[in-house]
């Protein structure tokens, strides 16, 4: 009942009779698998300088540096499951007739999941290609390696495919994205700070475009003024209870 409550009428309406649904994912939806966010407190840009680490110009000047972060967050990755946020996220796609779950996060956890359609805009932790020919590099990597892979076509330092800072987002994957930002009838943003664009500029093209926005992150952002219904809780939490309602809903 309290969530029914929070949501409200109108929004209970959308959700029990939209076709078209979208959502943005951050980092908060991994917290509760034990990864850590960017921008929380305790988040990794507390600990480390972005720049010097999700760069070109960190990983130029100093490869070795770059690459040992990649292999440590790739080990938390390998070392983590998928939490209930995910898993909701992965059967909300078989509830509703149009689904795109767009991701800001590169550690593949929605696919673990069992999500089918999902737009990586920030790239993943699992590929890597050539920094200078851009080559995809398919060999094993060696996890314990301090330094990249030289490319066996040009020689160049092997690099994590994951978008870095000052870096143009895959092109094809960001324009699926922006369409089916256009084209939602409800857009979930969960468990981002919405501050990275153009990410963050996906639930504004959903809203400008009427769609009913839904915030799902224990604090606000500032999305949070525009949003039609906010649920102050872990993704974990929420999204079960939301996707259950959902379903229910959609029944009726
Ligand atoms: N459930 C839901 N949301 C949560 C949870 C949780 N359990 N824990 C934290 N959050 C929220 C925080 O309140 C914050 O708003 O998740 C958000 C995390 O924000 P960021 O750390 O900024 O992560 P994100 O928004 O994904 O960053 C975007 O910035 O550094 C770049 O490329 C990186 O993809 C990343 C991008």
């Amino acid at each position: 009942m309290e969530l029914e409550k929070l949501l409200g009428e109108h929004v209970q309406e959308r959700l029990a009779t939209a076709e078209r649904f979208a959502a943005l994912t951050g980092a908060g939806v991994s917290a509760e698998s034990g990864v850590a966010t960017f921008r929380d407190p305790n988040g990794l840009w507390a600990q480390f300088r972005p720049e010097e680490l999700a760069s070109m110009q960190g990983f130029l000047a100093n490869p070795e540096r770059v690459w040992q972060w990649y292999q440590y967050r790739r080990h938390v990755i390998e070392s983590v499951r998928p939490n209930p946020a995910h898993f909701a996220l992965a059967q909300l796609e078989t509830l509703v007739p149009d689904w795109t779950l767009i991701t800001q996060n590169v550690d593949r956890l929605h696919h673990r999941a069992g999500s089918r359609r999902v737009l990586e805009l920030h790239g993943n932790l699992e590929e890597n290609h050539c920094s200078r020919c851009g080559t995809p590099y398919r060999q094993e990597i060696d996890a314990d390696a301090p330094a990249p892979p030289r490319c066996p076509a040009c020689g160049g330092l092997i690099r994590p495919s994951v978008v870095w800072f000052g870096e143009m987002l895959p092109a094809d994957v960001l324009a699926d994205a922006e369409r089916a930002a256009h084209r939602a009838e409800v857009f979930f943003v969960i468990g981002t700070s919405a501050e990275v664009y153009p990410a963050a500029a996906l639930p504004l093209m959903a809203w400008e475009r009427g769609a009913t926005l839904i915030e799902i992150n224990p604090t606000a952002t500032h999305l949070s003024t525009i949003v039609h219904a906010a649920i102050r809780q872990p993704a974990g939490v929420a999204m079960p209870a939301l996707v259950e309602l959902i379903a229910a809903l959609r029944q009726r």
